[in-house]
């Protein structure tokens, strides 16, 4: 029987704890750029009330939380990771009361909302950034970095900025430099600064009794600096903007960063809230290290290393998988979002971008861990880059053009029809159409049983309702196999197999599961011509199987 099956809990792999109180564990996640999600006030931006209008849809494709993009108050410089108060809707996207509708609908459909909190810097328009650049003595001085250059015009150190140049903007009434990770609108809080921490805290607490069940926690890695203030090493070679690469040594991933996620994690806690952290780790290590020395930091440290999966490998996403089923806390898997790529472009191979599209969900979604969609994933909206400079909306690819396009390609509104617009606004959308929206659309896939969007349904379905692939562990197989990546999810009760090809080639994968007492695998979910013989699968190009064991 399925409950002498030797490999039920593998090391590393945490036991359920899906006690009600962890319900991140078993939910699904999906991001949503409010921008461009769907518009009800025909403006061309999409806002509140058009995802309250849309919940019925995401309740349907089987979504549990949607975390939003940062929807408070903003110059809109970087659309709205520069905000001006922490505490309020701008009124692009809509009032607080429209966010109080929004909970409620989204309640009675038992979906959480997760918001995200820009921990690492504010808006230049900020009332605590303008008191603070009001003079040296002000009240909010200190709760920014400013420093003295080093003489004249010259910045107080090295430090490049994630968006291009220096990251120190020189203030003329003044006579001092601030420091900005990323745009110099967006300069950087002072996190050593305790009024700064308990103001930040205080902001959670407000969103958590307004209904929020937890946040996306933007820029984590990048709270602190050193206060010293050290030159960065130089590394070979310019980036995108022309600058002199260099390793972020002395501005990012400092450990006073776990100090701030334990206290937030306390106040979490509090209300079963759950944190989810914008983590750019880059091994194993700095992932554990962002879950706490006792599970008390973040519960989802997001894991990007499939987001560095260049192409499709049975190989290397075998060993993705491997290394974060070692984690020690439960893993948060993302393959797309408004920053990269969508996985659409990065895997399709532009003949069976669809079929590929279904094999990157049959994996995401039937992994150990909580996946975390991005809007659009599910019906293989592809990325649609601006072709020219003026048509740029994002800060980065003004900047980089050419070489850096910026972000605008991921950030496309979402193709609900084949309409003109798409079905996202009656008004002009903020950024334009792409053309595929007359194919991909959630309307004309909704009536099609082999689209994209309903293979997501499909396994999004089975996922909800199959305690292996909630809660079950990871058991790699045929680990040779360079074009199947192929895996168990073995729970007490039932043990589900799921076989990937990777490759444009039919292939044929051997299984032996007698030591288990397992002969038959019965057919779950199959797309192409995959199908299962005994205990040898056939999958056709780039095919699914996902099956039960009997
Ligand atoms: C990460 C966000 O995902 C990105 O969109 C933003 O530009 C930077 N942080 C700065 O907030």
């Amino acid at each position: 029987m399925c409950a002498a099956f030797a490999l039920a809990q593998q090391p590393g792999q945490q036991a359920s704890k899906a006690d009600g109180k962890e319900w991140w564990r078993d939910a699904v996640f999906y991001e949503i750029y409010p921008r461009s999600f769907a518009d009800s006030n025909k403006d061309g931006v999409g806002d509140l009330m058009g995802i309250a209008s849309k919940l019925d849809y995401l309740k349907d494709l089987g979504v549990d939380a949607i975390w939003i993009t940062p929807c408070f108050p903003s110059p809109q410089i970087d659309f709205g990771y520069d905000v001006s108060d922490y505490e309020n809707i701008d009124p692009v996207y809509g009032t607080l009361a429209d966010f109080d509708t929004l909970a409620a609908e989204a309640k009675k459909r038992g979906i959480h909302i997760i918001l995200d909190f820009v921990v690492n810097h504010t808006s230049d328009q900020h009332q605590w950034f303008l008191d603070s650049m009001s003079s040296r003595t002000s009240k909010h001085r200190d709760w920014y970095i400013w420093r003295d250059g080093k003489g004249p015009e010259q910045p107080p150190n090295n430090w490049i900025s994630d968006f291009g140049g220096s990251a120190w903007a020189l203030d003329p009434t003044t006579g001092q430099y601030y420091y900005h990770m990323f745009h110099k609108a967006q300069p950087d809080l002072n996190w050593r600064n305790p009024a700064v921490k308990d103001a930040m805290f205080d902001v959670t607490r407000w969103w958590y009794k307004r209904g929020v069940s937890g946040f996306r926690l933007d820029a984590v890695d990048t709270l602190f600096e050193d206060p010293n203030l050290h030159d960065n090493p130089i590394l070979p070679g310019v980036n995108v903007f022309g600058d002199p690469k260099e390793e972020n040594k002395y501005n990012s991933k400092l450990p006073e960063v776990h100090d701030v996620l334990r206290e937030l994690r306390k106040i979490a806690d509090e209300y079963d809230a759950v944190l989810i952290g914008e983590t750019w780790t880059t091994d194993i290590d700095e992932l554990n290290r962002y879950y706490g020395d006792h599970d008390n930091e973040l519960q989802l440290p997001m894991d990007f290393l499939f987001t560095t999966v260049k192409k499709l490998s049975a190989e290397e996403f075998r060993k993705q998988i491997a290394a974060v089923n070692l984690a020690k806390g439960w893993p948060a898997y993302v393959i797309s979002n408004h920053d990269i790529v969508r996985s659409y472009d990065r895997y399709g191979d532009g003949e069976h971008n669809d079929q590929i599209a279904k094999l990157m969900a049959g994996m995401h979604l039937t992994l150990r861990g909580t996946p975390i969609m991005y809007y659009g994933e599910e019906i293989g909206m592809k990325t649609t880059p601006p072709s020219r400079k003026e048509d740029v909306k994002d800060p980065i690819g003004i900047r980089g053009w050419p070489q850096e396009k910026g972000r605008d390609g991921e950030r496309t509104p979402m193709q609900w029809d084949a309409s003109e617009n798409a079905g996202f606004s009656k008004a002009t959308p903020w950024l334009p159409i792409p053309d595929t929206h007359k194919t991909h659309n959630v309307a004309t896939e909704s009536k099609d049983a082999n689209s994209v969007l309903a293979f997501y349904k499909q396994v999004l379905k089975l996922r909800h309702t199959n305690d292996a692939l909630l809660e079950g562990s990871y058991v790699p197989l045929n680990e040779k196999d360079q074009n199947v990546l192929s895996y168990l999810r073995v729970s007490a009760s039932k043990s589900v197999l799921v076989v990937l090809n990777m490759s444009g080639t039919r292939q044929t994968s051997h299984f032996d599961f007698s030591k288990q007492r397992f002969s038959q695998i019965h057919k779950l979910i199959a797309t192409g011509e995959s199908s299962a013989e005994g205990t040898v699968i056939t999958l056709g190009a780039y095919g699914v199987f996902i099956g039960e064991l009997k």
